[in-house]
C-alpha cells in the first residue's frame, strides 16, 4: 500500500476517462497516470508518459483504470434495512426507515454505520457520494469524521424534518437553522468536505422550515441542497393538499428558493415539460436512482427527456430504497428503465454519468470524475475478467463499448479490483491480496 504522498504513485493499465460528453473520451490500452500530493499529474500512453524518478510503480495489467464513482444521492443511515420486503414509499419510511434512522441519536451507533457504508461504497468503487445523514447532528460528525480519515470528498447534510414523522425524529425550523449553521461552521469545506442543507422532502417540513433552508443556501458560499422530489404518486398527491398555492411539487422548492446550482433532487420522475424546463432555468441537478425506483415500486424516469433538455442528471444508488451499492447494478436499472421507453442508454453514457457526468452534476467537474492533469486522484481500478461467465463473453467482445456493456450486466462487486481516493489506496480486493 502506498501511503507516502511525498513519493510519486504510477499506475499502469488500461485508463479510460470521459471529457465533456458520453461519446468524447481518452482510452489508453496500455496507459499511465501519475499521481503526486493527491493530485492526477500525468495520463497518456506509457510508452510516452514520463514517469518521476522514485516512483512507486503499480501495473494493474489488463485492468480497467476509471476515475472514482460518483454516487449522487444515498442515505447511509439506511445501511441496515436494505432489502425490506413489500411497501411503497410512504409506508417504507414508516415502517422500516423511521425506526432505524431514530437510532442514530446514539452516536456510536451511528459511528459504526458510517464506517460500514463508507468501506463498502469504496468496496464498489464509489468515492464521492452525496448522502443524507439523519436529523440527529451526531450523525453528521460521525460521517464526516469517518469520510475525513479516509481521505474522501463527501457531500452530506443532517435531514430536516419537522412535521409528519416520529416525535423522536423532528426537530424544529429554529433548530434546524441553528444546528444545520453550526454543522457547516464545522465541516463545509474542510479538506475535502462538503455541506449539503438537507430538507428530507417537502411533506416532512412545514414552509416556515423550507423557508430556513432556503435562507441557508443563500447565505452560505457554495453550499449544497438535496432532497427528494416527485418520487411516487401517493407522495405527489399528498405534496398536492400540504402546498396548495404551488403548481407542481417542485415549484414548492422554488418558491421557498430552493432550485439553483448545487440543488440536488433525487428521483423526478413524474415531471412535466415545464418541471423539466424549471430545473434548467435554475442550473438544478436530477439524480436517478433506478434500482430504488424499480424496488419501491415508484416509476420509470425519463432518461432522455432530461438529456435532450440539457439538465445536469447524475445516478444514484439511494441505499435503502435502493437494494445495491453497485455501480453495475445501478447502470444496469437506468439501461433497462430506458428500455421501457424505447430508449438504449450506450455504456458509454451510462459510465459517463457515474464518472464526470455526476461529477458536473454535483458541480464539482473541475475536481473529480475525469483522469487527468489537476485533478483529484480518486480511481476505480476494475478487472474485467471477473467471473467465468464475464471471462466467456469477453473471448468474444473486443471493442470497447462491447466490454464496458457486459461488465453493465454481469459484473457486481469482484470486479472491484482496488480503488484509490486522495492518491492513496483506500480498498483493495482481499481475494488479490
Ligand atoms: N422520500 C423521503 N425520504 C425518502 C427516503 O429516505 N428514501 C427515498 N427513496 N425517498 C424518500
Ligand atoms: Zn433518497
Amino acid at each position: 500500500m502506498n501511503t507516502n504522498v511525498n513519493r510519486a504513485l504510477v499506475l499502469k493499465g488500461q485508463v479510460l476517462t470521459f471529457n465533456d460528453n458520453p461519446h468524447n473520451y481518452e482510452y489508453w490500452e496500455t496507459g499511465c497516470v501519475v499521481i503526486e500530493g493527491g493530485f492526477i499529474i500525468a495520463v497518456g500512453d506509457a510508452r510516452s508518459v514520463e514517469v518521476p524518478y522514485n516512483a512507486h510503480v503499480i501495473d494493474h495489467g489488463e485492468d480497467l483504470i476509471l476515475p472514482g464513482f460518483v454516487d449522487g444521492h444515498v442515505h447511509y443511515p439506511q445501511m441496515n434495512i436494505i432489502a425490506s420486503f413489500g411497501t411503497k414509499l410512504i409506508d417504507w419510511l414508516n415502517t422500516f426507515t423511521f425506526p432505524e434512522e431514530a437510532k442514530f441519536s446514539d452516536k456510536s451507533y451511528a459511528l459504526r454505520i458510517a464506517k460500514f457504508f463508507l468501506s463498502e461504497s469504496l468496496k464498489n468503487g464509489y468515492t464521492t457520494s452525496s448522502v443524507f445523514c439523519t436529523t440527529h447532528p451526531q450523525s453528521v460528525d460521525a460521517f464526516f469524521s469517518e469520510a475525513d480519515k479516509l481521505g474522501l470528498r463527501m457531500i452530506a447534510g443532517k435531514v430536516l424534518m419537522d412535521r409528519n414523522a416520529p416525535e423522536n425524529l423532528l426537530d424544529t425550523a429554529q433548530s434546524s437553522y441553528d444546528q444545520s449553521k453550526e454543522l457547516i461552521d464545522k465541516w463545509h469545506n474542510k479538506n475535502r468536505a462538503l455541506y449539503a442543507i438537507t430538507p428530507r422532502f417537502a411533506p416532512t417540513s412545514t414552509p416556515a422550515q423550507l423557508e430556513v433552508a432556503g435562507t441557508l443556501y443563500k447565505e452560505v458560499d457554495g453550499v449544497y441542497v438535496q432532497s427528494h422530489v416527485a418520487e411516487n404518486v401517493d407522495e405527489i398527491s399528498w405534496v398536492g393538499e400540504l402546498f396548495q398555492q404551488s403548481t407542481s411539487y417542485l415549484d414548492v422548492y422554488n418558491k421557498f428558493g430552493l432550485l439553483g446550482p448545487r440543488t440536488l433532487y433525487g428521483h423526478g420522475i413524474y415531471f412535466s415539460d415545464v418541471d423539466i424546463e424549471m430545473l434548467k432555468d435554475t442550473d438544478a441537478s436530477i439524480i436517478h436512482c433506478p434500482t430504488s425506483n424499480l424496488f419501491l415500486g415508484s416509476g420509470l424516469f425519463k432518461y432522455q427527456k432530461f438529456k435532450e433538455a440539457g439538465v445536469r442528471v447524475a445516478l444514484g444508488t439511494d441505499v435503502g430504497g435502493g437494494p445495491s451499492l453497485s455501480p453495475f447494478a445501478t447502470m444496469k436499472a437506468a439501461y433497462e428503465v430506458a428500455q421501457f421507453h424505447n430508449y438504449s442508454l450506450t455504456p458509454f453514457e451510462a459510465f459517463y454519468l457515474l464518472t464526470i457526468g455526476g461529477a458536473e452534476a454535483l458541480h464539482l467537474g473541475d475536481k473529480i470524475g475525469r483522469i487527468a492533469p489537476g485533478y483529484e486522484a480518486d480511481l476505480t481500478v476494475i478487472n474485467l475478467n471477473s467471473t467465468q461467465i464475464i471471462r466467456n463473453r469477453m473471448t468474444k467482445s473486443n471493442e470497447l463499448d462491447e466490454v464496458l456493456f457486459l461488465q453493465i450486466i454481469l459484473a457486481d462487486d469482484r470486479a472491484i479490483r482496488t480503488t484509490y481516493a486522495n492518491g492513496k489506496q483506500v480498498y483493495k480486493n482481499a481475494e488479490e491480496a
